[in-house]
């Protein structure tokens, strides 16, 4: 069952989404060689306390054995997704994309984004510039009347017009009361399939790309997703709104 939020709900989702865009602000103000991970974790948890939000991953799935640790998901270069902040520093030249998920009076938001700190290589760069470009190829696509794969079809022409893959094991999906909600949206697929956009759902929309192939490992600590060619990965994400002439994004300031 896909939600349609209300006017008031959906102006929760407005204020936990920007205080996931803020803290996306304060982390890429601190971000330099150096800085550990963890570090990073401990602005994003600051940000989220300052605004009365709670970090939704921290101890996420509830009553697991194995819950997430910490406020923030941060991936550098082979790692694709689910990174555990901790003591790595950042180096010159990593791909590092930062996953921030807040809960603000019952509501979620959800962004992404992803910087080559210093220089970097061209592939690199090229791979953080072509996640974000799917997005956006994938958000064009979101209006009432057309389709989730409508939105899946376009992010994978986008990547692998470039020369790149997009992974397959994760998805973007549904958000609001809950993190994870009706539908997946899949970054791939034939357009024309699944269920119809109307005003008032959010999604969060989330491309996760490969340099190389897109088959992925997890490693042992239960979390980090990896390239299994070791290659790069790069991941961009924003909630969005459906609205009745197109779309939004909520993750903003
Ligand atoms: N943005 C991620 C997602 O959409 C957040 C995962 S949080 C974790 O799935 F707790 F599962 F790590
Ligand atoms: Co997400």
């Amino acid at each position: 069952m896909i939600s349609i939020k209300s006017k008031q709900e959906i102006e929760k989702m407005r204020e936990a989404c920007r205080i996931v865009a803020l803290a996306h602000a304060e982390v890429e103000k601190a971000l330099r060689v150096g800085i550990t991970t963890k570090e990073l974790d401990d602005i994003v948890e600051r940000v989220f306390k300052e605004n009365g939000a709670n970090p939704s991953c921290k101890g996420y799935p509830r009553g697991s054995s194995n819950p997430f640790p910490a406020a923030s998901c941060i991936s550098i270069n082979d790692e694709v997704i689910h990174g555990i902040p901790g003591p790595r520093r950042v180096k010159d030249g990593d791909l590092i994309c930062i996953d921030l998920v807040c809960d603000k009076n019952g509501f979620h938001g959800d962004a992404t984004r992803c910087y080559v700190v210093g220089t970097g290589s061209t592939v690199a760069n090229k791979l953080v510039r072509v996640a974000e470009e799917s997005f956006w190829a994938g958000f064009k696509k979101v209006k009432p009347g057309n389709r989730i794969s409508d939105i899946s079809y376009a992010i994978q022409d986008c990547v692998e017009r470039n020369g790149f893959s997009v992974v397959r094991d994760f998805q973007g999906h549904g958000i609001g009361e809950s993190m994870h909600e009706d539908p997946g949206i899949p970054n791939y697929g034939k357009f024309g399939k699944g269920p119809r956009l109307s005003p008032g759902m959010t999604l969060a929309i989330e491309p996760m790309i490969n340099e190389g192939r897109y088959q992925v490992d997890i490693l042992d600590d239960g979390w980090t997703v990896i390239t299994a060619d070791g290659m790069l990965s790069a991941h961009y994400e924003n909630t969005v709104l459906v609205t009745e002439t197109g779309a939004e994004v909520l993750t903003k300031l």
